[in-house]
């Protein structure tokens, strides 16, 4: 028996179009403007145009963020409950037309409308809902911050509408106002949200709309008014982005790139998770970031689950998207069917098995039939490279411990599935994958309560969930940060009554692996006191020392397992070594800065390892409970080895404040102690030599802020670096040194921090920036 007919109707679709007559202008200020340039949105399924779409100019996007920028205090002003209104009739009037707009998706982009009908609007509807209660409960969940202000926000093609509702929801909750563009081959339902913000009350200039190419995405990254920068789309193009805002001080997230492992233990329901695996690779005709795209099967049942997993892709349907009982259908752009053909094709060139099951491709249009490619080694490129069509790679392995090593085997680490009856097997391996989703015995879930976004080149920040509003939000400690140093340069301060203990020359080495190492270049610095007088050598730290660091930092993975309760123990038991020493640190202090009262800061110090140990346990992560049968558990995980560049101000304390949040939340920690006042922190290597803080767990690499920070940001093995040494420039060249691997990054810019007001210099604020948030989905039932 076959299937018949049953196609979509598009009367209305078509009626929407013709009633613009198939030419849409940008969205800008409630009003719509037409551009002095065109081009042409078409079907994928059969090559026709659908409208014309407008390319704005740079003196469009000018126009969109003024409004942006006007608009946004009285969105503000609107309140929490105002703004939760305006939002939840946005959501009502999805669901009115979501007919519409499922229609209107799948011509545009080619996805089947099984999938826009029951994936992408009834998410999109529940995003806005979600957020209107976030704008609710504003003033109650987020007291201590405000909006960041004028957002600029760019998305891809294969999800047009849910990318849209995962940008505007949570931007518009936290009182933003936004410039969005939607990608160049799918704007129509973008432009059809347009006219729904006009029905639901939405203020003039809170929602901008201007389509076009890269150049309009460019001129919003670059404009001065855009305050932050949200992106999804390819790494390549976010790395653009990250060099283009570094120094910038605009917000940014990035939402990249995939390779995302799927996992099939021999325990696992095969069946089911050979249903998994159609939703992984074959939802969306595999365009989707966090596609599972590799499937690593344990050998023992590799050639039963590949022989199931063949006799469903014959059973998959590959045609006209419109109809209801096609599986697969069109790729958005025959560009993108070349790009895929060309890399089966090197596979297949390379001696790799290619399964396609027989199916006859529309003869319009652009299409790939469902492939399975077997006999790939795991570095070769299909095995490495982000498909992003319906191909998926396949290789097996033996032990759980080498399918986490294939796993992480990737640069990517958006997401993974993990597929085993065994319970305790599948949370053993969910947090040893490097990926910011993991699924376990599901795959491609997703909701607006539960967080989404990636470790590694897959970018970074959150969309979704509570993790996902403070993308939007600014602490409102950040505004009273002044603008210049706390202290006087070095110099200037008045000179220390009493030279203190430190009188005998002594040269103090590095701090590497837990042990002192003499700096690699043999060279030294001399340190001079605050009455100008030589009180000590420091090493002059240089890249040896900081790839010696970073060995031993890696080598170090125990302290990322290590209880959170023994890590508030180290923590409590260097705030007690401290405690011991204070005096000898407060003579220091005072020997170096010239500081009055040094003892309040070597007080602040040891309160402020309390204050971190006390978090160790306490930095919680959640258990959603989104609409499924089951939960979904967001991890705070450690980021990895995060590089610090300590401040000058309070250099003991500045130093404390920085290295205590990473290490309690068990990262591993190269620290660059302050460049004027390092002695300080050379003086903590026997505290912490007395305090069980494991080798390598923090590594005090002294010399040149500017040179270490430059090597630490373009290491590609440390996972984030964080500079707060009132460097504009410094913090400039960490951002933009950072794109190539995307790591994170935490600067101050040209600010200076009272390191002793723990608004500024604690709380959940720092430690996000210590921990990256993991989603496990674990459904349950018989
Ligand atoms: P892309 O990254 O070039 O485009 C995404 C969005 O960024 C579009 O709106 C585009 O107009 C805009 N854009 C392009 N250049 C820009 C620039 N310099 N500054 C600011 N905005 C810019 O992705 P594209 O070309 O559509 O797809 C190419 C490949 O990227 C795909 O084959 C896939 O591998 C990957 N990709 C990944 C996505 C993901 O969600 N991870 C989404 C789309 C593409």
């Amino acid at each position: 028996m076959d299937y018949g007919p049953a196609p979509e109707s598009t009367k209305e679709a078509q009626a929407w179009l013709d009633q613009h007559e198939r030419r849409f202008g940008l969205f800008i200020d409630n009003a719509w403007s037409d551009a002095a340039d065109t081009f042409a949105s078409t079907n994928p399924a059969d090559g026709k145009e659908l409208a014309q779409v407008s390319q704005a100019s740079a003196a469009d996007v000018d126009r969109a963020v003024e409004a942006a920028r006007r608009a946004q205090p009285g969105w503000v002003a609107l309140g929490g409950h105002g703004r939760a209104r305006v939002m939840y009739a946005l959501a009502r009037l999805l669901q009115k037309h979501a007919r519409l707009f499922a229609v209107i998706e799948t011509l545009d982009n080619g996805k089947t409308i099984r999938e826009t009908r029951d994936a992408d609007l009834p998410l999109a509807a529940r995003h806005f809902y979600h957020h209107a209660g976030w704008a609710q409960l504003q003033s109650e969940e987020f007291a201590d911050y405000r909006a960041v202000g004028v957002v600029g926000q760019i998305v891809p093609w294969n999800f047009p509408l849910l990318m849209l509702a995962w940008k505007i929801a949570p931007a518009l909750a936290a009182g933003n106002t936004v410039v969005f563009k939607p990608a160049e081959f799918t704007s129509l339902s973008a432009l059809l949200f347009a006219e729904i913000c006009q029905q639901a009350g939405v203020p003039a200039g809170v929602v901008n709309i201007v389509t076009g190419d890269g150049r309009v995405g460019e001129a919003i990254v670059n404009h001065a008014g855009i305050d932050k920068v949200a992106f999804t789309g390819s790494t390549e193009v976010g790395r653009i982005i990250r060099k283009a805002t570094a120094g910038s001080g605009k917000k940014l997230s990035l939402e990249l790139g995939g390779k995302s492992p799927f996992i099939v233990f021999e325990d696992a329901d095969l069946d089911a998770a050979v249903e998994g695996l159609v939703d992984s690779i074959w939802f969306n005709q595999g365009q989707v970031c966090c596609a599972g795209s590799r499937l690593l099967v344990q050998e023992s049942i590799e050639e039963r689950f590949l022989a199931k997993l063949r006799a469903r892709m014959d059973n998959l349907r590959l045609g006209s998207p419109i109809e209801k009982s096609v599986d697969i259908g069109a790729l958005v752009d025959p560009v993108q069917r070349q790009r895929i053909e060309g890399l089966v094709e090197a596979a297949r060139a390379e001696g790799c098995t290619i399964y396609q099951p027989v199916c006859e491709l529309p003869a319009t249009g652009s299409w790939f039939p469902p492939t399975l490619i077997t006999g790939a080694s795991t570095s070769a490129g299909i095995a490495q490279t982000e498909i992003f069509g319906p191909v998926l790679v396949a290789m097996s392995f033996r032990t759980p411990v080498e399918a986490v090593q294939l796993a992480n085997n990737t640069v990517y680490g958006l997401a993974a599935c993990v597929w085993s009856e065994s319970i305790s097997l599948a949370l053993d391996v969910a947090p040893q994958i490097k990926a910011g989703v993991v699924w376990i015995n599901t795959a491609n879930q997703f909701d607006a309560a539960c967080g989404f976004g990636g470790y590694r080149e897959s970018g970074f920040g959150r969309e979704g969930g509570k993790e996902g509003m403070f993308e939007y939000m600014t602490a409102l400690s950040e505004d009273a940060r002044p603008a210049v140093p706390l202290v006087e340069a070095k110099g200037k301060a008045k000179p220390a009554e009493a030279p203190g203990p430190f009188a005998i020359d002594r040269t103090a080495k590095m701090y590497i692996g837990g042990k002192q190492a003499r700096p690699d270049g043999a060279y030294t610095r001399a340190i001079t006191g605050a009455n100008g007088a030589f009180i000590g050598d420091v090493g002059e730290g240089g890249r040896k020392d900081i790839r010696n660091a970073v060995e031993a930092a890696h080598k170090a993975s125990g302290w990322a397992k290590a209880t959170s309760h023994n890590r508030a123990q180290v923590l409590y038991y260097i705030a007690e070594n401290l405690a011991i020493r204070a005096d000898e640190f407060a003579a220091r202090l005072a020997a170096m800065t010239g500081a009055k009262n040094p003892e309040k800061e070597v007080q602040a110090s040891i309160e402020r390892l309390f204050y971190y140990a006390a978090w160790a346990d306490k930095y919680d992560g959640l258990a959603h409970q989104p609409p499924m049968h089951g939960i979904t558990v967001a991890l705070n995980e450690p980021v990895g080895v995060i590089g610090i560049i300590c401040p000058n101000e309070s250099p003991l304390l500045g130093f404390i404040s920085l290295v205590a949040p990473a290490l309690a939340l068990g990262n591993r920690v190269i620290a660059v102690p302050s460049e004027a006042y390092p002695l300080v922190a050379t003086d903590l290597y026997q505290v912490l030599d007395t305090s069980d803080l494991p080798g390598g767990a923090l590594n005090i690499i002294t010399g040149s802020a500017d040179e270490l920070a430059k090597t630490l940001a373009s290491h590609s093995d440390v996972d984030a670096v964080w500079r707060h040494d009132g460097s504009a420039e410094g913090c400039a060249e960490v951002e933009r040194l950072s794109a190539e691997s995307l790591k994170r990054t935490w600067v101050g810019g040209g600010k200076g921090r009272d390191w002793y007001d723990t608004k500024q210099a604690g709380g959940r604020a720092v430690l996000a920036h210590a921990s990256q948030v993991k989603n496990v989905w674990i459904p349950y039932g018989v």
